[in-house]
């Protein structure tokens, strides 16, 4: 494929920008014009970059609902400034009221954490072998670094153990080590989905809200890919750091 066609993948995104803006004005002529002065959003929202899971598109909500942020895996973690600052930012300084942690089905990352944390018969050590995930999506295509065995340590094996989304992926796998070793790819997705809201429980920002007086809530939810349909996971905690 020439660099020109390769380019041109992106024109469709731009001439549908185009009819979405002409139809936006055709509905109504004030609305983007006035959402461009300020946003006030309900939601944060924490999601995966899934291509699938595009939240106002799954949701229905027009620019303005939904402060987010994306990453693989729909992680939250304490050490992430990035997602932790879209939290602070929608919630402290947009005054959101909601956090949702959005899990989905058959989530490339999810997968390939259980497949590189999970427990074998010949080896009980943390140091387990990973088993080669079928998917070829993006997540689950390389060698997770923790598949590596000492003898054999290649500049290219040495590389992945500095790659960004082995490292990324780390809590997630050490996640699935914690879970009983009969547990399902939906069992450590539900749990990434509760640590998730756990840790954004726990966030600077929720606890400095909840001490103001305010009343914000976290919920835990779970996207379905092939209904298209969200499932709430029975987590949401509006005022005190007990997560069920
Ligand atoms: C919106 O539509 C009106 C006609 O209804 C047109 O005059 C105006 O230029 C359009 N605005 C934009 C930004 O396209
Ligand atoms: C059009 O958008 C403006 C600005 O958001 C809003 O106040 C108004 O209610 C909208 N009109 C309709 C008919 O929805
Ligand atoms: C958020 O709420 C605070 C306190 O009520 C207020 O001072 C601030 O202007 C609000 N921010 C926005 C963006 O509405
Ligand atoms: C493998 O390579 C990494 C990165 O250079 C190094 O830190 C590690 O000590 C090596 N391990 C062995 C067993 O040689
Ligand atoms: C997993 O094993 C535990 C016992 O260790 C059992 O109670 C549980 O029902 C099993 N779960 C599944 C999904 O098989
Ligand atoms: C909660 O946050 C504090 C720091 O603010 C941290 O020390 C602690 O480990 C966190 N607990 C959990 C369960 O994430």
């Amino acid at each position: 494929m020439s660099s020109n066609a390769v380019a041109n993948l992106t024109l469709p995104l731009l001439s549908g920008n185009a009819a979405w803006a002409a139809q936006m004005n055709a509905t109504n002529s004030t609305f983007l014009p006035t959402l461009a002065e300020a946003q006030a959003p309900p939601v944060v929202w924490i999601g995966c970059a899934d291509s699938r899971v595009p939240e106002s598109v799954i949701t229905n909500q027009l620019p303005g609902q939904i402060f987010t942020t994306r990453n693989i895996g729909n992680q939250f973690h304490t050490n992430d400034d990035s997602a932790q600052a879209v939290v602070e930012y929608g919630i402290g300084h947009l005054n959101a009221s909601n956090v949702v942690v959005v899990g989905h089905t058959n989530c490339g990352g999810v997968k390939a954490a259980y497949a590189a944390g999970a427990p074998t018969a010949t080896d009980s050590s943390s140091h387990a072998h990973a088993t080669e995930p079928e998917s070829s999506d993006t997540c689950s295509r390389r060698r997770s670094y923790f598949a590596r065995s000492a003898s054999e340590n290649s500049t290219e094996e040495a590389e992945e153990a500095n790659d960004p989304l082995n490292n990324f992926l780390a809590p997630l796998i050490d996640l699935r080590r914690a879970l009983p070793p009969n547990a399902t790819v939906l069992d450590l997705t539900v749990a990434n989905v509760r640590a998730g809201v756990i840790h954004v429980v726990n966030s600077t920002t929720i606890q400095d809200a909840w001490a103001a007086g305010r009343e914000v809530c976290v919920h835990g939810w779970l996207y379905d890919l092939a209904s298209g349909l969200i499932q709430d996971l029975g987590f949401t905690t509006c005022s005190d750091s007990t997560v069920n």
